[in-house]
């Protein structure tokens, strides 16, 4: 068994004047309590107590490349040489904007910021300014950061839920201290519901501005769209004047080159990248169409950020992306091959264990969960699994080597190797008989 002597102290310490002991609220979760990293390299992360992890967390998704990717790090420590940020334009983001038009299916036009948030928040905006609408529909179960104009119906995180169901939910606010109308304009829909959505898009176009939605609910059990749905949000909202934004944060240079959009052959109106864009370094992005990006080229909108387009970050994205693009996007097959050898492998042991469990898995993401179901499809379904299980699971991994995010979300990396899927598979067979 593995103690975690020095980072129960750091926690503690942590705790004094950070708040909440950690940087972001999520991570207050893990069990039995929040580690503390030394150093990590490749799939490989070292804890200051000297365990080491094949990692799966990956910072929550960022790391695509893995841990200190030699020709990322590379290419970020001489874009520091020449000076982090400028407040000047640099050739950087020029390169970075024509890269991304080259690569994603649905952009005309990009704007940078340095958050998924930040990047949802402006997608948004750009979606009101356009229909000159205020209402956005979003679903249950997907997550589009934390600004107050969005974050509602999250659940695992201990931090508010919305009830009702269909149309007109009731939105309940993410968190204490979100303001009382912060909501008003949001409409709650249950996903993959087509006629709910048909309905409510029919009967209120006048008033909704856009529809928000992640590709594959990669945040609540990486469900899949149902077959058609996203087309049939695509030519409703054409049909309704509406916006469609596809919230491509974790999907983004993660299901492929051109993202979940690229893959499933949709043309959203505005998409929103983060985490893996940017290798681990922040930065996201806005793109989409020219009629909606325009209204940045004529100052309609405003989007700002101090730090917007750093050369730091936009090397690191360059770097990244290029690193993706070899080869043809090789890396996104292969990866996609490891993780349904270890999702099989995974399920196989569940059987071998008469431990009932699923695990959804789509390109180099997957969800495992404890539950005793055929398959998990739809949000009510996922809500049915042993969250608890899962974490103490999660909790027995790490002893076993093994690091995983406590809700049962798996990214892999390019840095991983068969290896390192089998040493795992050894540990999932030995941690669920502990469970047992
Ligand atoms: C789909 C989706 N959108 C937006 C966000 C917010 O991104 P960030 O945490 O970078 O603000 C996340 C974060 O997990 C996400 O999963």
């Amino acid at each position: 068994m593995f103690t975690y002597e020095r980072s129960k102290i750091s926690y503690e310490r942590a705790k004094q004047h950070l708040a909440g002991g950690v940087a972001s609220s999520l991570r207050a979760s893990m069990k039995p309590f929040p580690l503390y990293a030394d150093s990590a390299k490749g799939a490989r992360l070292q804890d200051i107590d000297n365990h080491t992890y094949i990692d799966y967390l990956l910072a929550y998704g960022p790391l695509i490349l893995g841990h200190a990717h030699d020709g990322l790090t590379e290419s970020i420590l001489s874009s520091m040489r020449k000076g982090y940020t400028y407040g000047l334009q640099h050739e950087g983001e020029i390169e970075l904007a024509d890269l991304l038009v080259e690569v994603l299916p649905c952009a005309d036009k990009v704007a940078f910021s340095g958050s998924g948030t930040e990047a949802v928040m402006l997608a948004l905006r750009l979606a009101r300014a356009h229909t000159g609408k205020s209402k956005i529909v979003r679903f249950h179960g997907h997550y589009h950061g934390w600004s107050d104009a969005i974050f509602t119906s999250f659940p695992g995180a201990g931090l508010g839920a919305s009830v009702g169901d269909g149309e007109g939910a009731t939105v309940s606010p993410g968190t204490s201290g979100q303001s009382a109308n912060s909501l008003d304009d949001v409409i709650l829909l249950p996903w993959n519901d087509p006629e709910v959505l048909a309905s409510t898009l029919r009967s209120r176009s006048g008033e909704i501005a856009a529809v928000i939605s992640e590709p594959v609910m990669c945040n609540s059990g990486c469900l899949q769209p149902k077959p058609g749905y996203l087309e049939l949000i695509r030519q409703l909202t054409n049909e309704l004047g509406i916006v469609f934004i596809l919230d491509e944060v974790i999907t983004g240079f993660r299901l492929g080159l051109g993202g979940a959009h690229g893959r499933f052959g949709i043309k959203p109106d505005l998409v929103t990248i983060g985490k893996a864009m940017g290798g681990g370094i922040a930065i996201s992005a806005v793109a989409g169409s020219n009629a909606l990006m325009k209204l940045i080229d004529t100052s309609a909108v405003n989007h700002l950020g101090t730090l917007n387009g750093n050369g730091v970050a936009t090397a690191a994205a360059l770097t990244t992306i290029r690193e993706l693009a070899q080869q043809n996007g090789a890396a996104f097959k292969r990866m996609e091959e490891l993780f349904v050898t270890l999702s099989a492998g995974i399920r196989g042991l569940l059987s071998k264990h008469g431990i009932p469990g699923v695990v959804n898995q789509c390109g180099p993401v997957l969800h495992m969960m404890f539950i005793d179901e055929p398959e998990v499809a739809d949000f009510d379904t996922f809500n049915k699994r042993d969250a608890g299980k899962y974490a103490r699971f999660a909790e027995l991994m790490l002893s076993e080597g093994v690091l995983l995010r406590p809700n049962g979300l798996w990214y892999i990396s390019t840095a991983h190797s068969l290896t390192d899927i089998d040493e795992t598979l050894l540990a999932v067979d030995r941690a669920l008989s502990q469970l047992e």
